[in-house]
């Protein structure tokens, strides 16, 4: 069978799918696209076989791939994906899916006019610890979930301060959005997919805003966010995402996940090694460690090639990528009336697509 045709479009985040594809001995990188040369010389040096372009129409037409990972600023995923789409490429696309659902919506079109399929790469599912409590949760080890509690906050650390990341128009929100999304997924994915029904959203921009007022940027979106979710099922959801918040540590991530047979713990952000699985075994509570080194580790990119090539199941879909923007689009919301959102009431249309 043919090696699959990959190229990549934005060498940021891209530089990581990259070596994925490069992981992959059934890939071959044909295209890599950036309007920033010194980014395209660092990945052509990395794929010397792959043919460098700034302009990613002509390298759709000249490369013709077969996939395309799409890693650019949020508000260019759309119409660069329906140009990928359309020029008969699938596309793995970056976390969120767009800037906005309305956004998002119009990408699913695509997908129907084309039948050409959008992958998310929600990188934190391919985790083989993440796998690992899949596989847990799925064999029943935790029994009914239903809470979690989620936390990804950084002390001083707002990416790309001044540019794309902290306008609204651009990325579709702050912190909430770009790493918020990774761990309520998680949850979700854990927790065996509830459908939410109401959600809690604040966010805070204490800190960004009046430091972009004083370099003279433009900085426009929440530097912390916390939020609630209440689920059918009646499970429960809490995280908070910062980029800006006083802490101790400059980085924290944790993850708590409670059932009516277990639960786990992911301790001190330290992931791969403090992934504690408590259960009962005969009525005896125990709490166990998450083995994982001999697990497939394989990256979002390294593990679609096999899923195309194959035709397999691929970890993270489009309508997954459309329910995290449901989800957001509904905590922004809620932050901005200062009060809870009914999806299923206020919301029909989108509650559908949960
Ligand atoms: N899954 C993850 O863990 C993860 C981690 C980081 C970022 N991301 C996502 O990846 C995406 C990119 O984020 P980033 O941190 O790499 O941003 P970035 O700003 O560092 O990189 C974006 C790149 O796109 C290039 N670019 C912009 N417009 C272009 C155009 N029209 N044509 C070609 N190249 C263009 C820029 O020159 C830049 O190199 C975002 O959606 C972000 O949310 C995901």
């Amino acid at each position: 069978m043919e090696n699959l045709r990959c190229a990549v479009i934005g060498l940021g985040m891209g530089m990581g799918h990259l070596r994925g594809y490069l992981e992959n001995p059934r890939a071959e990188v044909v295209g890599l696209v950036d309007l920033d040369e010194e980014r395209l010389a660092r990945g052509l040096k990395d794929a010397p076989g792959a043919k460098g372009y700034t302009d990613f129409e002509k390298m759709l037409r000249e490369c013709k791939p077969q996939v395309v990972s799409v890693a650019l600023p949020n508000f260019l995923h759309e119409p660069v994906t329906i140009a990928c789409l359309e020029a008969g490429a699938d596309v793995l696309c970056e976390k969120p899916m767009s800037s906005s659902l309305a956004s998002a919506l119009r990408m699913e079109q695509a997908v129907e006019k084309t039948g050409k399929r959008i992958f998310m790469n929600l990188s934190q599912r391919f985790k083989k610890e993440n796998q690992a409590a899949r596989e847990l949760m799925e064999s029943g080890a935790f029994g009914e979930v239903y809470h979690a509690y989620t936390e990804w906050t950084r002390r001083d650390w707002i990416p790309g301060f001044g540019g794309w990341f902290g306008q609204k128009e651009l990325s579709g929100g702050g912190p909430m959005l770009d790493i918020g999304i990774h761990k309520i997924d998680m949850a979700l994915w854990l927790m065996g997919r509830p459908k939410p029904v109401t959600v809690s959203g604040i966010t805070h921009h204490q800190r960004g805003m009046p430091l972009a007022k004083k370099e003279g940027v433009k900085f426009d979106v929440e530097d912390y966010a916390t939020g609630f979710v209440r689920f059918e099922n009646g499970a429960s959801l809490i995280f908070e995402a910062s980029w800006a918040g006083y802490q101790q540590t400059y980085s924290q991530e944790s993850f708590k996940l409670i059932g009516t047979r277990g639960g786990l713990e992911i301790a001190e952000g330290k992931q791969g090694l403090d992934y504690i699985y408590n259960h009962e075994v005969n009525g005896v509570p125990l709490a166990s460690r998450l083995v994982c080194d001999k697990m497939e580790g394989k990256s979002s990119t390294e593990s679609l090639v096999d899923c195309i090539l194959d035709d397999k199941p691929f970890r993270a879909n489009m309508e997954d990528g459309i329910r995290m923007q449901v989800i957001l689009e509904a905590l922004y919301e809620s932050a901005n009336r200062g009060s809870e959102v009914n999806i299923a009431k206020d919301f029909p249309d989108a509650f559908a697509l949960l």
